[in-house]
C-alpha cells in the first residue's frame, strides 16, 4: 500500500508533469482533455490559464473530465463540432520507449482514443514509475459489448495467445462489487499479461474479435511524452 508521503510525492511528480504540458498550448488551440488523476491535474492548472485570459476549447474523454472541466470554468465542444483537433493531452498507465501506451485504466479507452486519434498532436503525461521497458505488467483493458460475454472472452484469450502472450483474463468491477460500465455503456476485460512481446500484433489480433470494441494499446499515436521523477521533467519526443 502506498504511504501518504509516497502519495503526496505522486501527485506533485503528476502535477510538474502536467504544468510543463501548458508550455504546448497556444491561445485559440482546440484541446482534448484526457482522463484519470494526471489529466485531472492539467485541467486544473490549464482552467487557472483561462481564468487569466488564455482562449482555448476542450474536448472532454469522459463523463468524469467533463464534469471537472464545467466545474472549473473550461469551455468545452464536441467532436462533431470540432472534428479536427490541435492536440490532446492525457496521462498512461504505462510508456515504453517508442511512446506505445498502455491505457484504460480509468475505463476511458474508447473515447480517448477516439478523441488522440482527431488530434494532430498527443502529448502523454505521468510520473517516471509509467515508464517501462516492455509493456505488460499494467493488466490491458479490452473493452467488449455485453452480449455474448462468455464468447468473447473465450476469443479474446485465443487472440492473446496467438500474439504470444498469456495470463487471466477478468471482466473488470468496480471497489463495490458491480461490474464495471462505462460511459459508453459497455464492459472491460483486464489481460494480466505480464509481457507484450509484440503490441502491433496483439492489437490487430485484438482488433478483430467481433465485440470488442476497443482495447488500450495506444499504438503511433503520441508524439511527445512528458515524465516526471524525483530528478526532474523529461520530455521525450518520438522521431
Ligand atoms: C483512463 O481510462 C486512463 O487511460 C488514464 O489515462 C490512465 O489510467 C492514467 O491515469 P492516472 O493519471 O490516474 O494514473
Amino acid at each position: 500500500m502506498l504511504t501518504a508521503a509516497r502519495t503526496t510525492d505522486l501527485e506533485r511528480l503528476k502535477r510538474e508533469a502536467a504544468r510543463r504540458a501548458l508550455d504546448f498550448v497556444r491561445p485559440g488551440m482546440r484541446l482534448g482533455l484526457g482522463t484519470g488523476s494526471t489529466a485531472a491535474h492539467f485541467i486544473e492548472l490549464l482552467a487557472e490559464r483561462i481564468r487569466a485570459g488564455l482562449d482555448v476549447v476542450g474536448v472532454p474523454t469522459s463523463e468524469a473530465t467533463k464534469a471537472q472541466a464545467e466545474r472549473l470554468g473550461v469551455p468545452l465542444t464536441t467532436l462533431d463540432e470540432e472534428p479536427e483537433l490541435d492536440l490532446t493531452v492525457d496521462g498512461t498507465d504505462e510508456i515504453d520507449r517508442e511512446l506505445t501506451l498502455i491505457k484504460g485504466g480509468g475505463g476511458a479507452l474508447l473515447r480517448e482514443k477516439i478523441v488522440a486519434t482527431a488530434a494532430r498532436d498527443m502529448i502523454v503525461i505521468a510520473d517516471e514509475s509509467k515508464a517501462v521497458e516492455r509493456l505488460g505488467r499494467y493488466p490491458l483493458p479490452v473493452e467488449i459489448v455485453n452480449f455474448g460475454l462468455a464468447a468473447t472472452t473465450r476469443a479474446v484469450a485465443a487472440a492473446v495467445r496467438g500474439a504470444g502472450c498469456d495470463g487471466p483474463i477478468r471482466l473488470r468491477h468496480r471497489p463495490d462489487g458491480h461490474v464495471f460500465v462505462t460511459d459508453q455503456g459497455h464492459l472491460i476485460l483486464d489481460a494480466g499479461l505480464g509481457q507484450i512481446p509484440d503490441a502491433r500484433s496483439l492489437a490487430h489480433r485484438l482488433a478483430e474479435v467481433p465485440g470488442v470494441v476497443e482495447h488500450g494499446l495506444f499504438i503511433g499515436l503520441a508524439r511527445r511524452a512528458i515524465l516526471a521523477g524525483p530528478g526532474g521533467v523529461r520530455v521525450i519526443e518520438r522521431s
